[in-house]
C-alpha cells in the first residue's frame, strides 16, 4: 500500500465540497486501494485521522485511528475507522476546548485550541457499503468533527475564530511552543494530563495531527 502526498494549506482541494460516493464507486477496486492508501498515509504521517481531500481526492471519505501516547496520554484507543458519506449528529451541544492540529497545516506542527462538540454520532457507510453509526466522545468526537469539516472545505483555523466568545483570544501555536508553554503555565484541567507526562518532548513521532 503506497502512501500519498498530504496536500498542505493553500491547496485548492482543501477548500472544496467533496462529493458523495455511490455504492458502485465504493465497490470499485480503485476506491478500495485508495482507502488502503489513506490508512497507510495516516499511519506514516503519525496522524489520528485523514480525509480524502487531504490526498487531493474530492471524495466524502475519512479514516481515523488513535491510541494513547506520551504526548497525549489522555487519548483513549480508537480502532481503525473508515466512514464514507459521513453525517454528524450532535448528541451533546456542549462545546469543549482542546488542542488540535492538522496534517495539512505544516504537517501537524501548528496547533490551536478549538471548540468541538463533546459527543456525536457519525452515520455513513463502511468500506463494504453497509450502513454504520458510531457514537464518539471527547477526542474521538473531535477527530470525527475535524474530518467531516475537511469534506466541506473547512480547516480547524476557521473553527477557532468562528467559535470565539467576544472576550476570548485565539490560541494558535507551534506544537513545540505549546509544549514549552504547558511546562510553565499554571495547570488547568485540560493541560493537567500533559503536565503529568514524564517526557513531553520525546515524542515527535507520536500521533496527534488529524
Ligand atoms: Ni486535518
Amino acid at each position: 500500500m503506497p502512501t500519498r502526498e498530504v496536500v498542505q494549506i493553500g491547496h485548492p482541494s482543501l477548500r472544496l465540497n467533496a462529493r458523495y460516493l455511490t455504492l458502485e464507486d465504493i465497490t470499485k477496486p480503485e476506491t478500495q486501494r485508495t482507502i488502503d492508501d489513506m490508512v497507510e498515509t495516516m499511519r506514516a504521517a503519525t496522524g489520528v485521522g485523514l480525509a480524502a481531500p487531504q490526498i487531493d481526492l474530492p471524495w466524502r471519505v475519512f479514516v481515523a485511528e488513535a491510541e494513547p501516547s506520551q504526548r497525549r496520554p489522555d487519548i483513549e484507543r480508537l480502532e481503525l475507522l473508515c466512514v464514507i458519506n459521513p453525517q454528524l449528529v450532535v448528541l451533546d451541544q456542549a462545546l469543549v476546548s482542546d488542542w488540535e492540529g492538522c496534517l495539512s497545516i505544516e504537517q501537524g506542527t501548528m496547533v490551536g485550541v478549538v471548540k468541538r462538540y463533546h459527543r456525536v454520532r457519525v452515520e455513513g457507510l463502511n468500506r463494504e457499503g453497509r450502513e454504520v453509526a458510531h457514537e464518539l466522545v471527547g477526542f474521538h468526537a473531535r477527530i470525527a468533527q475535524h474530518e467531516v469539516d475537511h469534506l466541506d472545505g473547512i480547516l480547524f483555523f476557521d473553527r477557532i475564530y468562528e467559535r470565539l466568545s467576544p472576550r476570548e483570544s485565539p490560541i494558535i501555536s507551534t506544537r513545540e511552543n505549546r509544549d514549552r508553554y504547558l511546562e510553565s503555565a499554571a495547570p488547568t484541567e485540560r493541560t493537567q494530563s500533559a503536565l503529568n507526562s514524564e517526557d513531553k518532548r520525546s515524542g515527535d513521532s507520536e500521533r496527534e495531527g488529524i
